[in-house]
C-alpha cells in the first residue's frame, strides 16, 4: 500500500525514481509524485493524479535534474486521488518535502495545532500533518532534521514509512518506519530506499531492512547510521538479496498476472525443492524440525491470514485435521486481532502471507505471541516484517508476485501447508506409511499435471467470452474444493468487478439457489472425491433450474460432460492435493474473462498489493 522510492549518489535521480516507481506500482496506483534537489539546491516537487506514466507526462517540461531525490506511488487512505493529496507532501516553508505510507492516527489533533500555529493545508491528507509537524518542531527546537524527525515520531500515533529531504541541504535523506515496511539499498557511493527490494536489485543486492521505531540518516559521503526514535544508535546489518531482474520483468507476457499463472509448475517445484527429499519418500522443513516438540503437543492450531492467504488456511484446516489430527480454526487476521481470542501457551499459530507486511496479519501476531503461543509464518517475501516477528516459519519461494490478484503465492502457500501437515503427521504417527508416502509422490506429480491444465488455456480463454457479460457468478466446492470455490470467486470480482460469491455446493438450498435462473452462471468444481455423487446432485439441481453450469471435472468424466453447460478438464489427483490443480483453470477464466472486459489486469481498481494499513 504506497510505494516509496528514494536516491542519493552520483546518477541523475529522476530516472531511478521513475523505474522504482513502476517496479513499486502494484502496491498503489491513484498519484504519483517525486521530489527532487537541483545543483543549485532547490527542491522541487513534482506530482500527479493517475499512474506513474501520468506523472512522466507532467515532468516532461520541468527542471528534473539532480542526484538525490524521493518519490511516492499512492494508494488514498486519507482524501480522495487528487494532484493535491498525492504526495510529496511540501511543508508550508517548502522547505521540506516527505512521502510517507501509512496511516497518522492523531493527525486531527496534531492538524488542530498546527492551525493555531497559522499553518494552513493544500491537502486532506494526514501526511501534509506530518511534514508540516516535522517542520514546526524544527522551528520551535531549533534543531537539525534528524532530530526533528526523532522528536516529530515520537509525538507521532500510527504507522509509517517516511523519507523527508531538506532544500538547501542535498547530502541527505531521513528515513523512517514503524509497521510499514523501508527497505535501505548501500550501492558503491550510492545509496538507495524503497518499499521492497524490486526498485534496488538492479542497482545493488545489498540491503538493510529497517526495524520498527528506527530512522535510517542517510548522508551522500556516509556509511547509512540507524538511530531508534528513542535516540539508541544500531549497527546497520547489511543483508544480501537473492532476487533476481528477470522476475520483476514481464518477460513477453501481456500481464504479470498471466505469466504468474504459467510459473506454477516451476514455482511449485521451487517451493518443494530441498524439503522433499530427491527419493520422493520424505518431507523436511526446518522449521519444524527445530521444534519439533511443539508440533507434536500443540493442543490446537489457529490459522490467521486475510484474503487469498486465508483461503489457503481454509484447505490447510482440511490438511492439519486429515493427516494430523489436530483441531484447526482459520480465523480472519482483522477479526481476531479485536475480539479477545482465547489464545494458550500449547497453541501453534501459522500466519499465512505473500507480502509479510499485511498490517492486521502482523498485529494478530504480536496478540498470539503476546499470550504465549507459538507463532510460525508461511510467507513469500524473504525478510519481510513477518518473517522477523515470528518463532519460525517456511518461505514459499515462489518469487515476487506483482499481479494484485494472488495467483502463484496461493498454490505455494497450500504447497507448504501440505508440506507441513505430512511433516507433523509423520513425527506424530498419525498418518499411515503408505498414504505419506504415496501423497509425497503425488505432490511431486503435480507441476507437470499444471502443465497440462495450462495447456488448455486457448479452449479457457474461448469459453470466457461467453461469459464475458454475466453480471454475477456462484462457484461451487465441498470439502477441499470450497476454499477453491471462494478463491475462484474472488480471483473473479477483484479484477473483472463481476460479482462472484464461493459457497460450498449443499448450502445451495439453504438460500443463494434463490438466485439461479438462465442468466446466472456456476462454476461447480466436480471433481472425483468422497462427495463426488452428492456435488453431482447439487448440479442436477442447478440444472433443473435452468442454472448454466461450467463444471470442473477429472478427464474423461462422461457423465457430467453430458450434464453441464461446458466443462474443463484437469488431471486426477488425490483429493487433498485437488486445490493445486481445481485453482488454476479458475485462475484462467478469471483472468480471460477480465482481459476480455478490458480491466487493468494487474492493478486492478481500488486494490493495492501490499495491505499494510488496517
Ligand atoms: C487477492 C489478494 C489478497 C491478499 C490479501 C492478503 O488476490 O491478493 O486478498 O491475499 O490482501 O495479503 P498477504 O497474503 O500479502 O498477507
Amino acid at each position: 500500500m504506497c510505494g516509496i522510492v528514494g536516491y542519493i549518489g552520483f546518477r541523475e535521480a529522476y530516472p531511478i525514481l521513475i523505474k522504482g516507481l513502476r517496479r513499486l506500482e502494484y502496491r498503489g496506483y491513484d498519484s504519483a509524485g517525486v521530489a527532487i534537489i537541483n545543483n543549485e539546491n532547490q527542491l522541487s516537487v513534482y506530482k500527479a493524479k493517475g499512474k506513474v506514466a501520468d506523472l512522466e507526462e507532467y515532468s516532461k517540461d520541468k527542471d528534473i535534474s539532480g542526484t538525490i531525490g524521493i518519490a511516492h506511488t499512492r494508494w488514498a487512505t486519507h482524501g480522495e486521488p487528487s494532484n493535491a493529496n498525492a504526495h510529496p507532501h511540501y511543508s508550508q516553508s517548502e522547505n521540506l518535502a516527505l512521502i510517507h505510507n501509512g496511516i497518522i492516527e492523531n493527525y486531527a489533533v496534531l492538524k488542530a495545532e498546527l492551525l493555531k500555529n497559522g499553518y494552513t493545508f493544500q491537502s486532506s491528507t494526514d501526511t501534509e500533518v506530518l511534514v508540516q509537524w516535522i517542520d514546526y518542531i524544527y522551528n520551535i527546537h531549533k534543531c537539525d532534521l534528524f532530530h526533528a524527525v526523532q522528536i516529530a515520531l515520537n509525538q507521532v500515533v500510527g504507522a509509517y514509512a517516511i523519507a523527508v529531504i531538506e532544500k538547501g541541504n542535498p547530502d541527505q535523506i531521513i528515513a523512517a518506519r514503524k509497521s510499514s515496511p523501508l527497505v535501505v539499498g548501500v550501492g558503491e557511493n550510492e545509496y538507495f530506499l524503497a518499499s521492497d527490494a524490486s526498485p534496488i536489485i538492479e542497482y545493488t543486492n545489498k540491503v538493510i531492512y529497517l526495524d520498527d521505531e528506527e530512522i535510517a540518516v542517510i548522508n551522500r559521503h556516509e556509511d547509512p547510521k540507524i538511530y531508534t526514535i528513542s535516540n539508541i544508535k544500531k549497527t546497520p546489518e547489511i543483508k544480501e538479496l537473492e532476487m533476481n531482474l528477470s522476475q520483476l520483468e514481464r518477460g513477453g507476457y501481456d500481464h504479470f498476472m498471466l505469466k504468474e499463472i504459467f510459473e506454477q509448475p516451476e514455482t511449485l517445484k521451487n517451493c518443494m525443492s530441498g524439503r522433499v527429499n530427491i527419493e520422493g519418500t520424505n518431507v523436511t522443513l526446518s522449521g519444524i524440525i527445530d521444534h519439533k516438540e511443539k508440533f507434536i503437543n500443540a493442543r490446537r492450531i489457529l490459522i490467521i491470514a486475510c484474503g487469498t492467504s486465508w483461503h489457503a488456511g481454509l484447505i490447510g484446516e482440511y490438511l492439519f485435521e486429515e493427516f494430523c489430527r489436530i483441531p484447526v480454526e482459520v480465523e480472519y487476521a482483522s477479526e481476531f486481532r479485536y475480539r479477545n481470542p482465547v489464545i494458550c501457551a500449547d497453541d501453534i499459530v501459522i500466519a499465512i502471507s505473500q507480502s509479510g507486511e499485511t498490517a492486521d496479519s502482523l498485529a494478530a501476531i504480536e496478540l498470539a505471541r503476546k499470550a504465549g503461543a507459538f507463532v510460525y509464518g508461511v510467507c513469500n517475501v524473504v525478510g519481510s516484517s513477518i518473517p522477523r516477528n515470528t518463532d519460525s516459519g517456511s518461505y514459499t519461494h515462489c518469487g515476487p508476485e506483482i499481479g494484485v490478484a494472488s495467483t502463484k503465492a496461493f498454490t505455494a502457500q497450500v504447497t507448504v501447508l501440505t508440506m507441513m501437515a505430512l511433516a507433523i503427521a509423520k513425527e506424530k504417527g498419525t498418518m499411515p506409511e503408505e498414504n505419506y508416502l504415496c501423497t509425497i509422490k503425488e505432490l511431486q506429480n503435480i507441476p507437470s499435471k499444471i502443465e497440462k491444465i495450462l495447456s488448455q488455456n486457448d479452449k479457457i480463454k474461448e469459453l470466457s467470452l461467453i461469459f464475458t457479460y454475466a453480471q454475477n457468478f456462484i462457484y461451487l466446492g465441498r470439502g477441499y474444493s470450497y476454499p477453491v470455490a471462494l478463491e475462484g470467486a474472488l480471483k473473479l470480482k477483484e479484477i473483472s468487478y463481476i460479482h462472484a460469491e464461493g459457497y460450498p455446493a449443499a448450502e445451495m438450498k439453504h438460500g443463494p439457489i434463490a438466485l439461479i435462473d438462465n442468466e446466472m452462471p456456476i462454476v461447480a468444481i466436480a471433481t472425483h472425491n468422497t462427495i463426488y455423487e452428492k456435488v453431482v446432485s447439487n448440479i442436477q439441481e442447478i440444472k433443473a433450474r435452468n442454472g448454466r453450469v461450467i463444471a470442473i471435472i477429472n478427464e474423461g468424466d462422461e457423465s457430467i460432460k453430458e450434464l453441464a453447460d461446458h466443462y474443463i478438464e484437469i488431471p486426477e489427483t488425490k483429493e487433498c492435493l485437488d486445490p493445486l490443480l481445481s485453482s488454476i483453470p479458475l485462475q484462467l477464466l478469471a483472468y480471460h474473462i477480465a482481459v476480455n472486459k478490458n480491466r487493468d489486469v494487474d492493478m486492478p481498481r481500488n486494490l493495492a498489493k501490499s495491505v499494510t494499513v488496517e
